[in-house]
């Protein structure tokens, strides 16, 4: 017997969590592991929303069976076509070969590419409704959140939103299914780390959905990873809203790259200096320890940042540029920067992040500073500038 988990009326959740996995997308490491979450609503019309990741199809398989027995499913929903949510769609189709696959025009390239199913489709265009008899599913195109064809469902009979990767995050379920079940903290700093990281990039498009989404009356958020939202439903989708405004928290992070700690030294002198002026959150990150979603999650959190890199081979340290490419990637707006580094026999760190914070719209609170082999008065003097500058300017955005 597996978990099948009511949701209200005859929703189910039929979701699997994986543990096994270190890296999602084999990239984001998943320390706490993620679930997969599908959905099926067993009305006169059976219907699945999403699937789940190849390596849970079986414990799958045995779930839907749980909950409908020998019944027929009549639709398989699509809202995202990502192979961690359309992993099981060909063993699906393979014991249920007269199921319907509901997606949008976009949706039916991925099918074909992915999984060469080219049978069975039935499209839909924004604003559709699917009526399984007593649930009536409304469908809202919500393209580029973070593919091309992600769309949400809403069953307009019991006002549950499916709602794809977003409002989604990392984490598997341990138990509790529900935000009102669980130490809803955890889950918000992962779900943070995944917008961030995965649908950052995307939040002009992030916004667009949310608009389209403002008269409809959500009781319960759905996503296709972490937890369902039924206590307060309203706290996602503002979370959502803030991490696509870019909204931030009174706060500095302080990233760089070293090799031999003259760098890290720098960093160190700073922090301090920033919370002698009175700010309490100062995340300092040694771009070779920590990975890069972990730091991408503080500095979207954070109001103010400062860059720091020795020069290495005439550039930018190697664990400093990635960070530096994946700030260029996902087009943050609205920061307080400040650069630092050191250099030896040649240059490079510090004119490598200037060259990243041309690309920016962010202010540069004082002048770069940069030490030769090893910081000494006055660049501790610049140091001072940085730190008491950004300190002040973030505080005064926050009054
Ligand atoms: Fe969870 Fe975009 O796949």
């Amino acid at each position: 017997m597996n978990c099948k988990v009511p949701i209200v009326g005859n929703v189910y959740w039929i979701g699997a969590n994986d543990r096994e996995t270190a890296l999602f997308e084999n990239y984001w490491p998943l320390d706490k592991g993620v679930s997969y979450n599908s959905y099926l609503i067993n009305d006169e019309k059976v219907a699945l929303v999403d699937t789940v990741k190849f390596n849970k199809t079986s414990q799958y398989m045995e779930k839907i069976r749980d909950v409908i027995g020998d019944k027929k499913i009549d639709y398989i929903i699509i809202n995202h076509m990502e192979p961690d949510h359309s992993g099981s769609l060909k063993e699906l189709i393979h014991q249920y070969p007269d199921i319907k696959i509901v997606g949008n025009k976009k949706t039916f390239q991925f099918v074909k590419g992915f999984y060469d199913i080219v049978d069975n489709y039935y499209e839909i265009n924004d604003g559709d409704v699917l009526d399984l008899g007593h649930h009536k599913i409304k469908f809202y195109t919500t393209p580029m959140v973070h593919w091309p064809e992600t769309m949400m469902s809403y069953d307009m009979t019991e006002k549950v939103l499916f709602s794809g990767d977003a409002f989604g995050g990392f984490g598997a379920l341990d138990g509790g299914i529900f935000d009102d079940e669980v130490n809803i903290d955890f889950y918000e700093s992962e779900i943070r780390r995944y917008y961030t990281n995965i649908v950052g990039k995307y939040s002009p498009m992030v916004q667009k959905a949310l608009k389209k989404l403002s008269g409809v009356e959500i009781g319960y958020v759905c996503a296709t990873h972490g937890p369902i939202w039924r206590e307060n439903p309203e706290n996602i989708i503002k979370t959502y809203d803030d991490l696509s405004s870019y909204k931030s928290e009174e706060g500095v992070v302080i990233v760089y790259g070293t090799m031999y700690g003259n760098t890290a030294k720098m960093a160190d002198y700073l922090s301090r200096i920033i919370s002698e002026a009175g700010i309490k959150e100062v995340k300092v990150y040694d771009a070779s320890k920590t990975h890069v979603s972990y730091i991408i999650s503080d500095i979207w959190k954070y109001k103010g940042l400062v860059l720091g890199s020795c020069a290495y081979n005439t550039g930018v340290f190697p664990s400093m540029d990635s960070v530096l490419k994946k700030l260029e990637v996902i087009n943050l707006k609205d920061r307080y920067l400040g650069i630092f580094g050191c250099c030896s026999w040649s240059g490079g760190g510090v004119k490598g992040i200037n060259a990243f914070a041309e690309k920016t719209n962010w202010e540069l609170v004082e002048e770069p500073v940069e030490a030769v082999c090893t910081p000494k008065t006055e660049e501790f003097e610049k140091l001072d500038k940085i730190g008491r500058e950004i300190a002040r300017k973030v505080k005064e955005s926050f009054k």
